[in-house]
C-alpha cells in the first residue's frame, strides 16, 4: 500500500493572545513556510496492532507498545482508535518530521496532532473532516497544556487566517489585501502552558487589573479585524504596536523579545509585538513587503535564530 501523507503549517498570534484564554477574541494566522509532515506506511511484515514510530526531530523510534501511555503521540492513537471505534490499528509504520520550531510559540505541537491524525485517519479509511480534527487536537492539547484557547488547534487545521472566540463559532477571515509579516525566533524556548499559568495565577491575584488589560486586548482585536477586512493594512501597525505593551503588563514579554520588536521598529516595520505564549518564543513585524528582507537582516544581526517572511492571503471570509 503505497504511504499517505498529510502536512500542516506552522501559525503566528496576530493579535490577542493570553486574553483569548479569557474568552476575549484573537486572530491568528497559518505560517506555511514552516510545517509538520505526518506519512503512514503499511507494514507488511508487522502483526497487527504493531506500530512503528519514527520523528527524527524529537530522536524517537521505538514501537508504540514501549512508550508510556502518557505520551503525546500514544495519547493521539488512542484518541483516533477511541473517534473511529477501532479496536487495534493495522501494522504501520508512522514517519513524523518538522520544520517548527519546539516551543517557539508557532504552534509545533498542535500541528504535529493535526498532521498526525489526518494521515492515520486516511490511512484507515476514515478520513476526518476539519471540524472533528480540530475537536481531537484541543482534546490533546488540553491534555498537554493546561488551559489553551482552542485558538491553535483551529488555525492549524483550517490553515487560513481566523477571528476566534473561545467556545464560539469562528471565522475565516476575509483579508482585504494581502500583507506582509516577519516572523523571528528568539531561540528561547518557552512552553507555551507555563507562561499560560503564570498568566492564570497572576490574574487570580490581581484579576481587575488583568480583566481590563484582556478588555483593552479585545478592543485591539476587533481594531484589527476591521483593518484586515478593509485591506488597511498600515493602520494594523499601531495595534500590534499597543498589543505588545499590553503584553508587556501582562508579564509574559522578554529583555530579548523587546529588543527584537524595537529593531524591527527602527528597521522599518510598520508595527510589532511579541506572538504566542512570550516569555521566550517568536515576535512578528508588519512590514511593507518591499522593506521585509532589510527587517529580517535587522532581526538577525540583533540575534534572532531564524526569521521568516510571510504573505498572510485572502481567506473565505466564512462563519464556521
Ligand atoms: C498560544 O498560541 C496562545 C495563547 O493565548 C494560549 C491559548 O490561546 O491557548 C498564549
Amino acid at each position: 500500500m503505497p504511504a499517505i501523507t498529510a502536512t500542516a503549517p506552522g501559525k503566528a498570534i496576530l493579535v490577542g493572545e493570553h486574553a483569548v484564554v479569557y474568552n476575549r477574541p484573537a486572530i491568528a494566522v497559518p505560517v506555511s513556510q514552516v510545517q509538520v509532515k505526518a506519512s503512514v506506511f503499511a507494514d507488511i511484515h508487522g502483526q497487527p496492532g504493531e506500530v512503528w514510530v519514527e520523528a527524527p526531530e524529537i530522536r524517537l523510534t521505538a514501537h508504540l507498545n514501549e512508550l508510556p501511555p502518557t505520551h503525546a503521540i500514544v495519547r493521539l492513537f488512542a484518541l483516533l482508535a477511541n473517534e473511529l471505534g477501532i479496536p487495534r490499528y493495522p501494522a504501520l509504520r508512522l514517519r513524523v518530521t518538522s520544520t517548527i520550531p519546539i516551543a517557539a510559540g508557532l504552534g509545533s505541537g498542535a500541528a504535529v496532532s493535526v498532521a498526525i491524525l489526518r494521515a492515520l485517519s486516511a490511512f484507515v479509511g476514515h478520513p476526518l473532516p476539519n471540524e472533528r480534527i480540530s475537536a481531537l487536537v484541543f482534546e490533546q492539547e488540553k491534555l498537554f497544556h493546561g488551559t489553551p484557547s482552542g485558538i491553535d488547534n483551529t488555525v492549524v487545521t483550517y490553515a487560513q487566517p481566523i477571528f476566534f472566540i473561545k467556545g464560539q463559532p469562528f471565522s475565516l477571515l476575509a483579508v482585504g489585501a494581502p500583507f506582509t509579516l516577519v516572523i523571528s525566533d528568539t531561540g528561547i524556548r518557552s512552553p507555551t502552558a507555563a507562561a499560560v499559568s503564570g498568566v492564570r495565577e497572576r490574574w487570580q491575584r490581581d484579576s481587575a487589573t488583568y480583566e481590563r488589560l484582556f478588555d483593552q486586548a479585545a478592543e485591539i482585536a476587533q481594531q484589527a479585524r476591521r483593518c484586515i477586512e478593509n485591506g488597511e493594512n498600515r493602520a494594523l501597525g499601531p495595534l500590534l504596536d499597543a498589543n505588545h505593551r499590553l503584553l508587556q503588563q501582562i508579564g509574559v514579554s522578554h529583555p530579548q523579545l523587546d529588543r527584537l520588536v524595537d529593531t524591527a521598529r527602527q528597521a522599518g516595520a510598520w508595527g510589532a509585538k511579541l506572538s504566542g505564549g512570550g516569555l521566550g518564543g517568536n515576535m512578528i513585524a508588519l512590514v511593507n513587503p518591499a522593506g521585509a528582507d532589510a527587517v529580517a537582516a535587522a532581526l538577525s544581526a540583533a540575534g534572532a535564530v531564524r526569521t521568516w517572511i510571510t504573505q498572510v492571503k485572502a481567506g473565505l471570509g466564512k462563519d464556521h
